[in-house]
């Protein structure tokens, strides 16, 4: 390659096929062929020096925003002296973050067991409540995201993502999300878990009404089920506490934690649990493993990200008030185009007049240099998952980009 920039046509010259052709050429088709050079702050550039405003960041991953020099800091001294470690053993690096979950975790949730990805956090999340009850069955809200695993996967609205590998496991049951009245109808005393997102990220952004986390706990205890909070993207501040259930008050038996949790730099995730959940474990506490749960190094930097978090929280709300000011305004301004914008903390779901609209508008700020995102599940939905570090001068960036880009649209 000698010295020459990787540029997207030379990256697709000789790398493309190595990730199948049609994947490549699909994204290219979409127009969102993007090589990664370098990340600072909220910051992406590309291989040919252009620069992107990320408020989409994964999803959370990067919601500390790009290589944050805390967590930097951190993994560079971790790496000093400490690699992966093993499963099998202690280290003050898991202690610390341990104490940090239980310190932060709503009421109760103690006790953490250690995985890699959201996926896995939640299929172990699922396996803890069917050891834990002795039952089978799982309801979960409909439209959820939980993941590409075997029980995250049972969870997906049929359709592409896993009409192709079922079938899949058995006893899962959808429940219209936040509704009471349905979930009252549906849990029996053959209900292991409940499983919910504090707000469903991935189809309309919503966040359910004040009493409806509430209700299922109560019907949950009612029916000795667990609750099982997937905090995977509204967890590590997302929805304005460092946990998103602390918004209505209400202690789950189980929370899965990933993306953010890894403060962008390394994968970790984790169930933080209600400590009589793993009484059924008896004697043999290894009924869970995975060889790269909780390297000490990804220990150091996911405690050092929760720390960091609950820091910056205070003047991130601000910000978030500020960003909400801005899309409301471009809603007023296009209401052909926006026709509501709903907030959680700082995650923005905006209703766009249709799919195609959604599509253009994403689009439309990606080539003005801002990554965004669409619910998945309803490309009429964009979504904005700003980081924590987001300053005004961003915002203002993202205003006359998000201007210009619905202008064309309009
Ligand atoms: C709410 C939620 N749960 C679980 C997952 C799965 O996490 P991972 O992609 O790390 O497996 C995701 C991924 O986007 C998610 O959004």
């Amino acid at each position: 390659m000698g010295d020459a920039p990787l540029t997207r046509e030379r990256f697709v010259e000789r790398y493309g096929r190595f990730f199948g052709t049609q994947r490549i050429e699909t994204i290219q088709k979409l127009g969102y062929l993007l090589i990664e050079g370098r990340g600072e702050g909220p910051y992406l550039f590309d291989t040919e020096g252009q620069r992107f405003l990320d408020l989409w960041n994964v999803g959370g991953v990067n919601s500390l925003g790009h290589r944050h020099p805390a967590l930097v800091h951190a993994m560079q001294e971790a790496l000093r002296s400490e690699d992966f470690g093993s499963l099998f053993f202690f280290s003050e690096a898991k202690g610390r973050l341990a104490e940090t979950l239980a310190r932060t975790a709503p009421g109760r949730l103690e006790v953490t067991y250690p995985a890699v990805t959201g996926s896995e956090a939640v299929d172990q999340a699922i396996k803890l409540a069917r050891g834990a009850t002795g039952r089978t069955e799982i309801l979960h809200g409909d439209h959820g995201y939980h993941g590409v695993t075997g029980f995250a996967l049972t969870m997906m609205a049929p359709g592409e993502m896993r009409d192709w590998a079922e079938p899949l496991i058995p006893d899962f049951r959808a429940v219209p999300y936040g509704d009471a009245a349905s979930l009252r109808d549906a849990i029996s005393e053959r209900t292991a878990a409940v499983v919910l997102e504090p707000v469903r990220t991935d189809y309309d952004g919503r966040a359910p009404d004040p009493d409806y986390f509430p209700a299922v706990r109560r019907l949950c205890d009612a029916h000795g089920a667990k609750l099982i909070v997937d905090e995977v993207v509204t967890g590590m501040g997302r929805l304005g506490h460092v946990w998103g259930i602390d918004r209505w008050q209400v202690e789950p038996d189980l929370l899965v934690t990933a993306k953010g949790f890894s403060g962008g730099l390394f994968p970790v995730a984790a169930v933080v649990m209600r400590p009589e959940i793993l009484e059924f474990f008896g004697d043999n506490p290894y009924r869970i493993i995975s060889s790269y749960a909780w390297s000490n190094v990804g220990a150091t930097v996911a405690r050092r990200a929760i720390e960091e978090t609950e820091k910056l929280l205070p003047e991130a709300n601000a910000m978030g008030d500020r960003l909400e000011a801005v899309l409301l305004d471009l809603a007023a301004r296009f209401p052909s185009v926006i026709h509501g914008v709903r907030r959680t903390g700082l995650l923005y779901a905006l209703d766009l007049r249709d799919e195609m609209a959604g599509i253009g508008f994403l689009l439309g700020l990606f080539q003005r240099g801002v990554i965004a995102v669409a619910s998945s599940q309803n490309l009429a939905v964009p979504k904005l998952y700003p980081p924590l570090i987001l300053e005004d001068a961003q915002i203002a960036e993202f205003a006359e980009k998000a201007e210009d880009a619905l202008g064309a649209l309009a």
